[in-house]
């Protein structure tokens, strides 16, 4: 496969592990603060990233490329308020899709149409993240201002269960 593409793709499994830790990093906070709904959404969201690096190094593995694992960044965040978390959350999101956009277009000009077909499946999956995220800081803004509002939006992230990514390699 084209040597650029693969070097992006391997860091970008770093990438995808420091969302991973960054989420877990944020569901600690809400565990801390006594929202386990909202933990639950957050430790939910670290396992798809975890999934998602998973993703990149099976695809790499399969192409006969060598990993390299690099250090994963400490989060290092201090939440201001619940609502921090959420708003991090989107931004942090829309870097992560500049990233897929950007290895997107080196395949792109590269003629990778392997690793385009690939990559199609995670253009789609930001596309989800960056949603999701937007709709909880609305909920968030909506009803979480009052007690009982913001019981019951714990009460439904608490409902969010796991699923294994739907791209299997
Ligand atoms: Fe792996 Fe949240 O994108």
């Amino acid at each position: 496969m084209n040597k650029q593409v693969a070097s992006l793709m391997n860091e970008q499994i770093n990438k995808e592990l420091y969302s991973a830790y960054l989420y877990l990093d944020i569901a600690n906070y809400y565990a801390d603060v006594g929202l386990n709904g909202f933990e639950n959404w957050f430790f939910v969201q670290a396992q798809e990233e975890r999934d998602h690096a998973m993703l990149f190094r099976t695809y790499l593995l399969n192409n006969d490329e060598k990993i390299t694992l690099t250090a994963v960044a400490e989060p290092g965040q201090v939440y201001a308020d619940y609502l921090a978390p959420l708003k991090l959350t989107l931004a942090h999101e829309q870097t992560v899709t500049a990233s897929i956009n950007n290895i997107y277009s080196v395949a792109a000009e590269a003629k990778d149409f392997r690793a385009m077909q690939f990559l199609d499946w995670f253009v789609k999956e930001q596309g989800e993240e960056e949603k999701n995220a937007t709709d909880l800081i609305r909920k968030f803004e909506l009803f979480g201002g009052d007690a009982k509002g913001l019981y019951l939006l714990d009460q439904e992230l608490g409902a969010r269960v796991y699923a294994a990514p739907s791209l299997v390699l």
